[in-house]
């Protein structure tokens, strides 16, 4: 470790810390827009400017510069301040201040930095530059030249993490823009977090935007389900809706990015839905049948750890003959975090299914009744005598229909391709009609037909799985990684858990 003093007192920092980040380490904040730590350094927006014991007399970026031993850093004298007061008059001299439209409003750096660091009236008297607005840069993403900073961490973005260099700075002076190559969309699937990084208003998701004020909503934690790779994701949600996904960090999943297609996934949990469901009726038809020869169950990779457990139990206690095994079809994956498996947790169901001692099967033959839990990817080639479902959205309507909750909703855990063991939370505050967990819809058709003992909790059927030393409220935030299941390959660039195979 490298001792540097910020401000007078003495930090332990690490010697590839710039005084940014060492800094930082004792809670003092050292204002920036360009920088970003998974990012080159562009030195683009000058407000990190400290004084140093290196460079006596003259201001240094605080971005750019790294900590070395014995250095001595000043974070606010008069000159460190005279210059963000400057920057900040600086970068608002063509700024349209036009907050009170602007997506970005409450989760501004120039509105938070305005407030702290400069807080004066403009001195401008001439006219403001006019630049583009509204400029669709691709299917997410939407651009307002005005309210750009130039800090050019998009451009970076696309270069260095994404490798799509589909953004570049273009003109010359104040009259400097982003723009789209000619003729050409920024259409990465990696294209929205561009937008998370913009520091300012001026990349917006064209899905969010004019949605919701960022205060309205609540921010809980929850992985995407948009395919095996599991990113750690924020939901955003007010009254039964998600209004949008963002990133979580989590080093060994996502890092701090996602895809654009994850971000779109809760759209399957507002709209579309199963809403009501007649339990009397599922439970009078399977009646009968109960413990009779000819009962499936099918489920499908888009359940929960849970869900998947509690469907076997439910076929061992109802007799079930054969289970099926029901998933949504592969799609495009890269070697970054995009899989083609575009189910949240086949690893999962198949875990559940050796500790229930089942074998699945992939298409659904042979059986004269059906439970479904969960109907992705199911396809009846002749209608059955019995069938009942158990769903999140329409589409796949059984005589019985019994409205399943979004992963989104409820409390569980998944299991990503390489074997993480996630926790989901529910992460939306009112509830959709009657739906309900498809553990829950489980237990409470056994209880009907007089068959007691099916789990009634997501940790009770989380139980089921037989991993040993590990219970459902005990797996941290990051997940927990199931050593047995890790694969002997790698998408090449994508991140793993420290000390797996390179
Ligand atoms: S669009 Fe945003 S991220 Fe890109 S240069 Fe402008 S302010 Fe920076
Ligand atoms: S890579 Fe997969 S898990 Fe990650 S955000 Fe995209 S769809 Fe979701
Ligand atoms: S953060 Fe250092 S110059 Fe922008």
């Amino acid at each position: 470790m490298t001792k540097v003093f910020v401000d007078g007192r003495e930090v332990e920092a690490d010697p590839r810390d710039n005084l940014i980040e060492a800094a930082r380490r004792i809670g003092v904040a050292i204002p920036y827009f360009c920088y970003h730590p998974r990012l080159s350094i562009a030195g683009q927006c000058r407000m990190c400017l400290v004084e140093t014991s290196d460079a006596p007399g003259r201001l240094v970026p605080g971005c750019q510069v790294r900590v070395k031993e014995g250095m001595k850093v000043v974070t606010s004298s008069p000159a460190v301040r005279d210059n963000q007061r400057g920057c900040m008059e600086f970068h608002l001299i063509n700024h349209p201040v036009d907050c009170a439209i602007c997506d970005q409003s409450g989760e501004c750096k120039l509105q938070d930095y305005y407030m702290e660091f400069d807080h004066q009236p403009s001195r401008i008297r001439t006219s403001k530059l006019n630049k583009p607005k509204r400029e669709i840069f691709g299917p997410l993403v939407v651009y307002d030249a005005e309210r750009c900073i130039m800090c050019t961490r998009c451009v970076r973005f696309m270069d260095e993490i994404a490798q799509e260099p589909q953004l570049a700075v273009v003109d010359r002076g104040s009259h400097s823009l982003i723009s789209t190559f000619p003729g050409q969309p920024l259409d990465s699937k990696y294209s929205g977090n561009t937008v998370d990084i913009c520091p300012v208003g001026a990349l917006l998701n064209r899905d969010f935007r004019f949605q919701s004020r960022v205060w309205f909503v609540e921010k809980s934690p929850a992985v995407c389900t948009g395919c095996a790779n599991g990113c750690n994701v924020y939901l955003e949600s007010r009254g039964n809706l998600i209004y949008r996904l963002l990133p979580r960090r989590n080093e060994e999943v996502n890092q701090v990015w996602m895809c654009d297609e994850g971000r779109l996934t809760h759209h399957e949990t507002n709209e579309k839905r199963v809403e009501q469901g007649d339990l009397a009726r599922a439970i009078e038809l399977l009646r009968p049948i109960a413990g009779k020869p000819g009962i499936g169950i099918s489920l499908s990779a888009q359940c929960t750890n849970e869900e998947a457990a509690a469907a076997f139990d439910f076929g061992a206690r109802i007799g079930a003959e054969k289970y099926f095994f029901t998933a949504r079809l592969d799609g495009d994956g890269d070697d970054f975090l995009i899989r083609q498996d575009k189910n949240p947790n086949r690893r999962g169901v198949e875990l559940a299914a050796r500790a229930a001692g089942v074998t699945l099967h992939d298409s659904v033959e042979g059986i004269k009744a059906l439970v479904a839990f969960r109907t992705d990817g199911l396809l009846l080639e002749k209608p059955l005598e019995v069938f009942i479902a158990i769903a999140q959205n329409q589409g796949i309507e059984g005589q019985v229909t019994l409205p399943c909750q979004s992963v989104y909703e409820q409390d569980g855990s998944v299991i990503n391709y390489y074997g993480r063991l996630q926790r989901t939370w529910p992460g939306v505050p009112a509830e959709r009609g009657e739906s309900a967990p498809a553990w829950s819809w489980a237990e409470r058709i056994l209880a009907g037909l007089g068959i007691a003992g099916a789990p009634r909790s997501a940790a009770a059927a989380f139980d089921l799985l037989g991993l040993p030393g590990l219970k459902l409220e005990a797996i941290p935030e990051e997940g927990v990684v199931l050593e047995q299941l890790l694969p002997a390959q790698w998408p090449k660039r994508a991140p793993r858990p420290a000390g797996a195979a390179r």
